[in-house]
């Protein structure tokens, strides 16, 4: 797991690879008429399990703002017999690593018996999702052995916000200049990523010492960083068997907030953006409570904070999940390994569920 952390740089270099510039790969990817189905698409439904569910979260905000369609994100496992309900939907985008996970390929196959078409991102070729999708895109981020997904996961994101950028384009939603931005701040993120991974370790690993004793662990983010919170408490439960939760943080003030004593840590993620107010003041409420805080900031402190943990202020928001998600790997790992657990084949887990 700690060889495919460090992996995920050069991992989403390989994703991106030749894929960006969208509107040839459209064509050269997904056939001629590749253009006229996407820009004739009124909305989609992402069906997928755990990582790949978070990553599917993180899609919607992608492809909501630049492709101004409307997206529903389920757990494929809760699509049971809702074929009317999956019809109304001109797409299901399905993402899967493995492409073997029963739950997903049960809801894909109802998709296509609903008369939708499937739109598939899977990393395995010729997995038994990709016989039963009308479109395949391959995430190309090699094998992965750890059973807690973080190469995967970062790789399905590159190819999202792919997909949400060809989508724009076929729907004229981005103008050629905006798109090329997009594009452009997109093909940084694997340097940016690399640069993150040599320069904080050894702050992470001394808040994992600190607290891999306890019992629970809130993690808050809001807009693109909800999942994110979602993704890192996935993580923590998975390796370390410490009981985790992901949350918005708007939501905290409407129950969590009674789980806040001094031995409950919260990690809330903080970046500069427009969320970051509010955010702060969800902090301000744990800190009332005595509630110890990791703070993913661009601050070097913060009076609220027992602890911060260093994020980058000059990158796009949209693109930040990328970054926010890796020192939160990072921290379940050496929380895993400070406890002593098997990391890689966690207790309880299968690398892919292949039963219902
Ligand atoms: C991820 O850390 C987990 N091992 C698990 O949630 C996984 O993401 C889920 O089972 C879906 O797998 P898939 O992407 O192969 O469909």
């Amino acid at each position: 797991m700690s060889k495919e952390i460090f992996e995920q740089p050069e991992v989403l270099a390989n994703t991106l690879e030749g894929r960006l510039a969208s509107l040839s790969i459209l064509r050269a990817s997904f056939g001629e008429n590749a253009l006229q189905m996407f820009g004739q698409i009124k909305q989609i439904q992402i069906v997928a399990c755990g990582t790949s569910y978070h990553a599917g979260l993180v899609a919607k905000c992608w492809i909501e703002k630049f492709a101004n369609l409307p997206v529903d994100v389920q757990f494929a496992s809760e699509i049971s017999s809702k074929e009317a309900y999956i019809s109304k939907f001109d797409l299901v985008l399905a993402v899967t690593q493995s492409g073997e996970t029963y739950d997903t390929l049960q809801s894909v196959k109802l998709a296509k018996k609903a008369g939708a078409r499937v739109f598939t991102i899977t990393n395995v070729k010729d997995s038994a999702i990709t016989k039963i999708s009308d479109y395949v895109f391959y995430t190309k981020c090699g094998f992965e052995i750890g059973v807690a997904s973080t190469k995967c996961f970062t790789s399905q994101l590159g190819a999202l916000l792919l997909l949400s950028i060809y989508l724009s384009t076929a729907r004229n939603m981005l103008n050629k200049e905006k798109r090329k931005e997009v594009l452009n701040n997109l093909r940084k993120i694997p340097d940016y990523m690399e640069n993150y991974l040599t320069n904080n370790l050894e702050k992470i690993k001394r808040i994992a010492k600190k607290y891999y004793r306890t019992k629970s662990m809130l993690f808050l983010g809001k807009g693109y960083n909800f999942p994110i919170a979602l993704e890192a408490a996935l993580k923590l439960k998975e390796i370390s068997y410490i009981y985790a939760e992901g949350y918005a943080s708007g939501e905290m003030k409407h129950g969590p907030i009674a789980l806040i004593d001094k031995k409950m840590p919260t990690v809330v993620i903080a970046p500069n953006d427009n969320n970051n107010k509010k955010i702060m003041s969800n902090a301000q409420e744990i800190n009332a409570r005595e509630g110890k805080i990791i703070l993913l900031t661009p601050e070097s402190s913060n009076e609220l904070a027992n602890h911060t943990i260093s994020i980058p202020d000059h990158i796009e928001d949209y693109l930040l999940p990328f970054i926010t998600i890796l020192p939160l790997q990072l921290l379940s790992y050496y929380i895993a390994l400070f406890k002593g657990n098997d990391i890689d084949q966690p207790r309880n887990l299968a690398k892919t569920v292949t039963v219902e």
